[in-house]
């Protein structure tokens, strides 16, 4: 690790967009090689010990501090530190001493001192900078109220793979044999809460070269200290913010959304139920919207049917079960080289 600075992760805003690129080859090369090592391959094989990747994390371990409920990320994170070689202590919100008997500051310090790194969930934002303010060991946010930036290097890595679904027969041919897939500057619609999972992605897609349509309520925008962030990177630009989610989904190449009621805004159901009213994602939205015919579906999941429905969930469109698999292999590239290296710099190479 760094002598000086600690590489938190706070937010893919923290990333420049070649420390992102890298992150996903990454999560390509680890994917590529570890794929066939978890596969059976017939009850008398042996193992193909030879296939296994690095092992970053042998003698490490990871404490996996969550304050909220998870199953793809606490899985991801658990599957990816064992991978690794490493291992994962999840400390849940009734577990340990911290938020009732204990300070953040106390708490980090001593998690800290037994562990080589924490990916955390919270609810307020606030609470994971001061962990990462105090932590001598890089914190990942593994969700917060502002940002999901693991959720959007699963959704990148999603979409670098399924670039043949948005390219021409001929570029198909002519990709690099081995690499990750290139993608072509996409156009893709956000129609629904703007919240964490967007906030990232409001940070990111600009930045590597497409545009962002998103759709919601008027009274539903991003947090000043989001768009400030959002700003900064230049990202603004890029992106068309409307109340119509027809307009939002015209010419786009993929269309996404989220739950309409995140974590922690349960008390807040009906009126959110009654707001979001007309945001459901559907064919016939997407048709009478001017979608590019072949559009494809994302969400971070879980999702509810009020979102999306079944018809897009289920269907040929949608990539939401590749998107929730690439959780592990985005957060194995991230352990590997945070937790592992000590640096937000991913290698080229699986060493
Ligand atoms: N997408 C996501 O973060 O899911 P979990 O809440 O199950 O971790
Ligand atoms: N916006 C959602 C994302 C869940 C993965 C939430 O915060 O609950």
């Amino acid at each position: 690790m760094s002598a000086t600075k600690v590489p938190h992760l706070m937010t893919l805003a923290d990333l420049s967009a070649k420390q992102i690129r890298n992150l996903l080859n990454h999560s390509h090369q680890i994917k590529a090689k570890t794929l066939p090592f978890l596969k059976p391959r017939g009850t008398t094989d042996p193992p193909v010990l030879e296939g296994r990747p690095t092992r970053y994390l042998v003698g490490k371990t990871v404490a996996l501090l969550f304050s909220k409920r998870s199953t793809r990320t606490r899985l991801a994170a658990e599957t990816a530190a064992h991978s690794l070689g490493g291992q994962a202590i999840f400390l849940g919100r009734d577990d340990i001493q911290l938020g009732v008997n204990e300070s953040v500051r106390d708490s980090a310090r001593v998690i800290g001192g037994m562990t080589q790194g924490i990916f955390a969930r919270v609810g307020d934002h606030s609470e994971i900078e001061e962990l990462a303010k105090y932590s001598p060991v890089p914190v990942i946010n593994a969700l917060s109220s502002y940002w999901h930036p693991t959720q959007v290097l699963a959704d990148l890595l999603t979409l670098h793979e399924h670039a043949h679904e948005f390219e021409s027969a001929e570029k198909v041919a002519s990709a690099k044999k081995n690499s990750l897939p290139e993608l072509r500057p996409l156009t893709i619609a956000y129609v629904g809460d703007p919240a964490n999972v967007l906030h990232d992605m409001l940070v990111t897609y600009p930045r590597l070269g497409h545009q962002m349509r998103i759709a919601s309520p008027p009274q539903y925008r991003a947090p000043d200290a989001v768009w400030d962030r959002v700003k900064e990177l230049e990202c603004d630009k890029s992106i068309m913010w409307s109340d119509d989610p027809r307009e939002a989904v015209h010419g786009a190449d993929v269309v996404i959304t989220d739950t309409w009621i995140s974590m922690g805004q349960e008390a807040q159901k009906e009126q959110r139920l009654k707001d979001f009213q007309g945001y459901q994602v559907t064919e016939a939205l997407c048709r009478e919207g001017g979608a590019n015919p072949n559009w494809k579906f994302m969400h971070c999941l879980p999702r509810k049917e009020h979102e999306v429905d079944d018809e897009v969930f289920y269907g040929p469109r949608s990539l939401v079960f590749p998107e929730a698999d690439n959780r592990m292999w985005t957060i194995m590239s991230l352990f590997e080289t945070i937790y592992g290296r000590g640096t937000l710099d991913a290698s080229e190479k699986v060493g």
